[in-house]
């Protein structure tokens, strides 16, 4: 078949995004060179490939090119539907792809209504309020302290330091503050949940969903006196390739009922937000052991290195799926959504 492959590729800030005081964790979604070429040898393994490169010219190439299907890793450039656009042209244009949908996407993306939703269905998500004025705690007054307070729409940890869990309405407001400078959104304070974290991937649509093993954050593992959440700090500065840090325990070490709730939490949330073919999704216990969503990530991290610690391609080789064949899996599935037959 002929592939495309539409992605955007990480750069570094021009000195005119730095002065224009954007975040500096501005492109911490985008896909290094490294995943590109990596996903790219997988599938020609199999195909012919066009990397097609999700900028203002991909509508274009798309509509000139007309691959047979797309493998779609494209997190999009501004906005909370930034995720959908790539999905939204190729359904215009007709060309099958990967992945979710561009409601899914969206919906995902934007934390908030991604809870109201699960909530509605009543899958236990953190209690939460949505803040837009730094002055307007008072919202949030009937919240148990300390909250985990993050950007509405955002992933990759961006906005989510290890000062980011706060003790009182000062430091809420402070934080608040911070996002709404920074990433001009407004701020979701949520209960922080104590209890312990995982994540897990899930492949497959209708009755053939099927969950990888479950990834463990094991805490510990973090610098002494960090908070304990998987922070930008963790994700991006303290675990590189030179030093990976030990945070994930994959199959994770839990008892067998508190495994099968929390597949069973994280195949409802991916039948109720609709999503297709692949995706990660974050949980944590509460001091109950309850399974909560944080988030569902459609468009999951997919670095290549096991030294790079990303989780999907982790939780697949505990799997006994190499990354060439969980890229040609995520491919397959989609191929088989669409009736698509394929050598
Ligand atoms: N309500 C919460 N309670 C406890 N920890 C949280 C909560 N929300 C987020 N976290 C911590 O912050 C991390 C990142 O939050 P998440 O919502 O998954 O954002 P991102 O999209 O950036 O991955 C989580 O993996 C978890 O460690
Ligand atoms: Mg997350």
């Amino acid at each position: 078949m002929r592939v495309g492959l539409t992605y955007n590729l990480k750069k570094e800030m021009s000195q005119g995004e730095k002065s224009e005081h954007l975040p500096p964790d501005l492109y911490a979604e985008w896909d290094d060179f490294e995943t590109i070429e990596a996903i790219q040898n997988a599938l020609a393994q199999a195909h012919d490939i066009i990397p097609i490169e999700a900028n203002e010219h991909a509508f274009k190439t798309l509509q000139e090119e007309k691959p047979d299907i797309v493998f779609n890793i494209a997190e999009g450039m501004k906005g909370v539907s930034r995720e959908a656009h790539i999905p939204a042209m190729l359904e215009f244009l007709h060309i099958p792809y990967t992945g979710s949908d561009p409601l899914t996407l969206s919906l995902c993306l934007d934390k908030v209504r991604c809870k109201e939703i699960l909530a509605y269905h009543h899958i236990p998500t953190p209690r939460f309020k949505v803040l837009t004025s730094a002055n307007g705690n008072g919202s949030a007054k009937y919240l148990r302290y300390p909250l985990l307070v993050k950007p509405c729409h955002e992933g990759s940890s961006k906005g989510i330091y290890n000062n980011s869990l706060v003790y009182d309405a000062k430091e809420l407001s402070g934080k608040v503050k911070t996002i709404f400078k920074d990433y001009h959104q407004p701020a979701l304070a949520e209960e922080f949940l104590e209890g312990r974290e995982f994540t897990v991937a899930l492949l497959g649509n209708g009755k053939e969903v099927r969950v990888l093993p479950v990834i463990e954050l094991d805490f510990d593992q973090l610098p002494p006196n960090a908070n304990r959440i998987y922070s930008y700090e963790a994700k991006w500065i303290w675990d590189t390739v030179d030093s990976p840090l030990k945070i994930f325990t994959c199959p994770a070490e839990i008892d067998e009922e508190a495994e099968t709730l929390i597949k069973s939490t994280a195949v409802k949330a991916y039948r109720i937000m609709r999503c297709r073919d692949w995706c990660r999704i974050d949980i944590r216990l509460d001091s109950f052991g309850i399974p909560h969503i944080l988030e569902l990530n459609p468009l999951p991290g997919i670095l290549p290195r096991p030294e790079n610690n990303s989780c999907f391609p982790k939780a697949a080789r505990a799997a006994d799926m190499d990354y060439n064949q969980l890229i040609l899996e995520v491919l397959h599935i989609a191929c088989k959504r669409y009736g698509i037959l394929h050598g």
